[in-house]
């Protein structure tokens, strides 16, 4: 393990509660992903990751989109923001603002997200809701390469779980936030290792071009 400053340099951008965020913090500390979280971002003053961020010591920026007239006006402060701390990674969780081609375009190959759906199905909102009101027997998560498309970029990994007649949107939310704080720190790992790439709109691991839908996660070895 390099020192703290050869280390790849992860910037975390997210709205919520942040059980990711924390997924992703104890997977560096354990050496899962042998990188460091360099920046916990977020639009929310308040929002759960923050607090969450604090206890680890991470620094924080705290940007309300509320304060910006426009979307781009709102990513060029985060881009300053994120700017001294020099991430190798930007890394979405749940992080609830649409970014501006700008944005993307300042981190290409170099943002990731994850989204509550078995991608291409349901990108957008209420993804738990849709996927019982379709009566899908299969739901789950998809760690995906953030491209201009809104949840439309190349996935990388997917994770399923069954849905059970006495499920709802809250115990389907459940079982799915299970599943991504697996698949989430399994991709940054492959990522900061060099394995995982975005190269011309094409995904590849160890080199080897990546299904449509990205790998199911039981079939990952490592
Ligand atoms: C997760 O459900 C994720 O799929 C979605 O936002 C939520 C983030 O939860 N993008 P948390 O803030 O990481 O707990």
């Amino acid at each position: 393990m390099g020192t703290a400053d050869s280390l790849p340099r992860l910037a975390i951008l997210a709205s919520g509660s942040g059980s990711n965020m924390q997924a992703i913090v104890d997977a560096c500390n354990d050496g899962t992903i042998p990188a460091r979280i360099t920046v916990v971002g977020s639009n929310r003053p308040g929002a759960g990751v923050l607090e969450r961020a604090h206890r680890a010591g991470i620094p924080q920026v705290i940007l309300d989109h509320r304060d910006y007239a426009t979307r781009d006006a709102f990513d060029r402060a985060m881009l300053a923001e994120l700017e001294p701390h020099a991430p190798d990674l930007v890394i979405l969780a749940g992080f609830m603002r649409i970014l501006t081609p700008l944005f993307i375009a300042s981190f290409r190959g170099r943002l990731l997200n994850i989204h509550p759906s078995l991608l291409p199905k349901y990108p957008g909102l209420k993804s738990h809701a849709r996927a019982l009101a379709a009566g899908d027997r299969e739901h789950g998560a998809t760690v995906h390469f953030v491209t201009e498309e809104l949840d439309g970029g190349p996935p990388v990994l997917q994770a399923s779980v069954s849905v059970m007649p006495e499920d709802n949107a809250d115990t389907l939310a459940a079982k799915v936030l299970e599943l991504e704080h697996r698949i989430y720190p399994q991709a940054i790992a492959w990522w900061v290792t060099g394995r995982l790439r975005l190269t011309a709109g094409e995904v590849t691991l160890d080199g080897k071009k990546m299904p449509e839908t990205g790998i199911p996660y039981a079939q990952c070895k490592t």
